[in-house]
C-alpha cells in the first residue's frame, strides 16, 4: 500500500515538460536551416509569455549557420515603435541542431523536425529570472504554414504535457524583414 501510494505520488509530481525525451531532426543542416522563417505560432508555459500572450507580435529570425555549428540569429519584433531587432548566438552543445542561448538565458535549445522549405519545430527550455519553462516555436519560410507541419507542431507540444490554451498563432501582418547583412 506504500509503495502504490508512493508512486501515484511520483506520478502526480512527474512534470511532463521537464522529463520528455527531445529529439533532434536527424541529420540536422545548419546551411539548409538558415535564412529567413516567420515565427507562425507559440506554445509556453512561462508565465511572462501567458501574459503577454493576446499583444505579441510577429516576429522573423533571419537565420546564418556559423563555422562552428551555431547559429547567428536576428530576431525582428514588429512592436508598437517600429521595428525592434535582437541579435543573438545559438551555441552547438554536442549534436547537430542542439544549442544553447546563454544571451537569453536558452538553456537547452533543439531542432526537432524541419523540412527546411517550409516549416520548422524548435523546442526551447529557458530561465527567466529564476523560473524554468518550457516553449515550443513553430517557424514558416512564409506566413503560412501547412496543416501538416500545424499537427506535427501540436502533437509535439501536447507530447509535452503544454495545454491548448497555452498556444498563441500569431497574427498575419506587416513584419519587419530584417535586411540581408553579408557578414564579412
Ligand atoms: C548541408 O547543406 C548544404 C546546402 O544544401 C550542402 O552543401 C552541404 O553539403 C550539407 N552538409 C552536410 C553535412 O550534409
Amino acid at each position: 500500500m506504500k509503495v502504490f501510494l508512493l508512486s501515484a505520488i511520483l506520478a502526480l509530481l512527474w512534470v511532463p515538460t521537464a522529463q520528455a525525451e527531445v529529439l533532434l531532426q536527424p541529420d540536422f543542416n545548419a546551411t539548409k536551416f538558415s535564412g529567413l522563417w516567420y515565427v507562425v505560432s507559440m506554445a509556453s508555459d512561462c508565465k511572462v509569455f501567458l501574459g503577454n500572450k493576446n499583444h505579441l507580435p510577429m516576429s522573423t529570425r533571419a537565420i546564418k549557420a556559423t563555422e562552428e555549428g551555431g547559429l547567428h540569429v536576428c530576431m525582428e519584433f514588429l512592436g508598437a515603435d517600429g521595428c525592434n531587432q535582437v541579435d543573438a548566438d545559438y551555441l552547438k552543445v554536442g549534436s547537430e541542431g542542439h544549442f544553447r542561448v546563454p544571451a537569453l538565458g536558452y538553456l537547452d535549445v533543439r531542432v526537432v523536425d524541419t523540412d527546411y522549405s517550409s516549416f520548422a519545430i524548435v523546442y526551447i527550455y529557458k530561465e527567466l529570472e529564476g523560473a524554468l519553462s518550457t516553449m515550443v516555436q513553430l517557424f514558416g519560410r512564409t506566413q503560412d504554414v501547412s496543416l501538416q507541419a500545424l499537427k506535427a507542431f501540436q502533437d509535439f507540444y501536447l507530447m509535452l504535457g503544454l495545454p491548448d490554451d497555452m498556444v498563441l498563432m500569431l497574427p498575419k501582418s506587416d513584419t519587419c524583414i530584417p535586411e540581408s547583412k553579408e557578414k564579412p
